[in-house]
Order: C-alpha cells, then structure tokens, then sequence
C-alpha cells in the first residue's frame, strides 16, 4: 500500500483534521478506526466467555481469541502456544519474575539489568533478588546510550542467571543488538528477557532471530486498545514453571487434594480474558500488515531525521543520548536550557502538542545520564511533518516565551 498523509490520517478519528499534534506516541498510540470497529463487532456479535461454553457463541468467542493468538505468534515468529495474553508488558514481566525468576533464581545468584530499563523491567527483578537474596548488577550504557555487549561480556560471572534488557529504550530511542546480547548471554548459560515495547509498534521484530528466551509487548502502543499485552516464552520454559494467578480456566482437573493445570499458554490465562481486547489486539496487526513494517519503519525514521536535525542546530536544545538520528528510533528526549521540562510540556500543550515530560519511568538511565528529567517526543508513521514543524516552530520559541533572552 503506498499511503499519503491524508489516507492514513483518515484511519485514525480522534487525529483526523485540524487536531492536536499527537506526539507522545511512546506512552500510548491512537486507534484506527479498523481496531474500534472489530472490538465492537466482537461485543455486538460474538460476545460470550471463551472456552466455557460448548454453544455456538462462545464457540465463536473462543475461535475469535485464539485467532487473536495465532496473529500475535505471526507478528514477532513465535508458536501459537508460546503466546500468554497478559494486561500489558508490566504484567508479563511480573509474570515472568514470579513464575520463572521466584522459582528459578537462589540466593547469591545474579540478576543483570540494563541501566536504560523501564521500571517494568528494572522492578520485577529487583523484587526477586529482594526475596530470594540474589543481587542486582547493572550494566550501564555508554554516555550516547549504547548499551556495549563486552561490558555485558564482563559482568557475567559463574552466578549470572538472568539478563533483563530492553529492545528499544523508551528515552533514548536506540535499538539494542539483542542478539548479539542473547549470544553472549546463552553461551554463559544465562537467560535473556527482552522488553519489546517499543519496539514491535515500530520494526520487524522475530523471537527466533533475536534468540531471546521471554519477549513481551503491550497492545496500546501498537493501536490496539489499552489492557491487552503480550508475553512470548521458549515453549520447554513456559511448560517448566508454575502458574502465576490461580482460579479458572488454568487447570485440567481438580479435586479437593490435587490440582493438574492445563497445558501453555492456558495455565497462564486464569479467569475470564479479555477477549474484546485480544480482537483489537488482531485487527492492529492486521493494520500493521496492510501498511508493512518496512513503510512505517521508513516514515518514523523520516520523520524523526527532520525532527533531529532541527533540534541538533537549535542552540539551548540538548538532546539525550546519541547524536545521530539513526540512532534514535522515533523517540528523541531533550532538556531546553533553563526551562523545566513540564515548563516546556505545558507551552507545547498550550499550543495543542502532546508531548511527554519527565523521567519516562526510566529514573536510573537519567540519574546515569546525570539529568533528572527530560521532555520526549514520540512519533508513529500517522504523523506529518506539518506537525513535526509545528512542535519545531514551538520548541524554537519556548526559551523567549519563559521570558530567557
Ligand atoms: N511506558 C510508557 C512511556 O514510556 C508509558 O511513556
């Protein structure tokens, strides 16, 4: 499909017009109409509760869900059956933690974490080492962001067991190379969890590829609707460790001494799904198929390149991390000189421009980075470069508006 601004835009209701220049779309993507549509066809005609009921409804429900599974596996070249739907990447890295890292991780082992980590996947194991008595080594990036796979090559140690590294940092915008990570990491025996957040919304992304053990996503910042997320595990994985929420629909049989727990992914699934939200889950893949990756990955990075090369010119302007656009993956944080970043938030809302301040829930990379906070802009392939000038054209003029000559 080759698109225009305008075919796109038409997609995308609350955005379509003369609107707010949405441009947060790390923290969460708008919806294409296609997604709106599907959920409510799921509510208006297939609604029951997925594999309870042997009548046809929920027969229907059921077959929509795991559709919803089998697109999901399709997308980042996993099995059907090593897909757990969670709420979103919190919960699946909470699931992995509990399920794998409570179970599997010993006192005086050793948890790495990137220094670029979400807190979703900084917390989870810093709460593991808590009750198990193992230890959390952080591996810093360089100050341009790059996370360096010898440094990783000099923290493993006979006591490694887990490596928890971000795909893609939701600050810095750089793309890690997770493969080379997982080599480095397999060959020590360790197991590598990989946040793919933002990541899959943006690029290719293929499990077997990065040879990553446990990989997860959330649905909201890939347009689909909010409380639907994704966990991929190495199947031998998922088979080996215990059920993370207990209650229906995760056994095979129970008595009132002994409990069997269905097969993966199911033991994972405990009480009714979301099945609505694994329907708009499929229609957004379907959505990013239509367009292709390799349209949306070469229109962000449009879109960013102008974004950055403005930016690197202003003076006043400090970008975060990498100095080269490629470098940053539709994500560029920024401090302005002498203004707060909710200062420079609340012009940019004034002016109906929606960006992110703050510490983006990544408050070790920017105490290592040796900032506090900072403001992010964030882009997806809807975007134009009329509002890209328009946040450009404002960011320009912020240090004057604050009264600083
Ligand atoms: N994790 C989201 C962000 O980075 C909310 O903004």
């Amino acid at each position: 499909m080759t698109p225009t601004d305008n075919n796109i835009r038409a997609e995308f209701p609350l955005i379509n017009g003369d609107s707010i220049a949405y441009l947060d779309n790390a923290a969460t993507t708008q919806k294409p109409q296609c997604v709106l549509d599907a959920v409510n066809n799921y509510y208006v005609n297939q609604n029951a509760n997925p594999m309870r009921g042997l009548y046809e409804l929920s027969l229907k429900a059921t077959q929509a869900y795991e559709d919803a599974r089998t697109a999901a596996a399709g997308l980042i070249g996993a099995s059907p059956e090593e897909i757990v739907f969670t709420r979103n990447a919190t919960e699946s890295l909470n699931l992995i933690a509990y399920s794998y890292g409570l179970h599997n991780i010993k006192e005086g082992d050793e948890i790495i974490v990137s220094v670029a980590e979400h807190h979703s996947n900084f917390l989870p194991w810093k709460n593991v080492a808590e009750h198990t008595g193992a230890k959390v080594i952080y591996w810093d990036c360089e100050p341009d962001g790059y996370l360096n796979p010898d440094t990783l090559a000099g923290l493993i140690g006979d006591r490694t067991k887990l490596v928890a590294v971000t795909h893609v940092s939701n600050v810095l915008g750089r793309v890690n190379d997770i493969r080379a990570i997982a080599d480095i990491a397999h060959a020590h025996g360790v197991t590598v969890v990989c946040d793919g957040s933002q990541s899959v919304p943006h690029m290719k992304t293929d499990v077997r590829d990065l040879d990553v053990d446990f990989f997860v996503f959330s649905g909201h910042k890939m347009y689909a609707p909010m409380g639907i997320g994704v966990l991929y595990g190495r199947k031998q994985l998922l088979e080996s460790m215990p059920p993370f929420l207990y209650g229906g629909e995760m056994i095979e049989t129970v008595t009132k001494e002994r409990v069997t727990y269905a097969a993966v992914p199911h033991k994972f699934e405990a009480g009714t799904v979301n099945a609505g939200g694994a329907v708009g889950l499929h229609a957004a893949i379907d959505f990013v198929d239509r367009y292709g990756y390799e349209l949306i990955e070469s229109r962000e990075r449009e879109l960013t390149k102008h974004a950055f090369d403005v930016m690197s010119r202003m003076p006043y302007i400090t970008i975060i991390g990498s100095d080269k656009s490629e470098d940053h993956m539709g994500i560029i944080a920024f401090k302005v000189d002498g203004v707060h970043p909710h200062d420079v938030t609340a012009i940019f809302s004034d002016a109906d421009i929606a960006v992110r301040a703050g510490h983006h829930c990544a408050q070790p990379l920017h105490k290592h980075l040796g900032i506090m906070s900072s403001t992010r802009v964030s882009f997806a392939f809807y975007n134009t470069m009329d509002e890209i000038n328009r946040f450009l054209e404002v960011l320009e003029s912020i240090r004057s508006r604050m009264g600083i000559v």
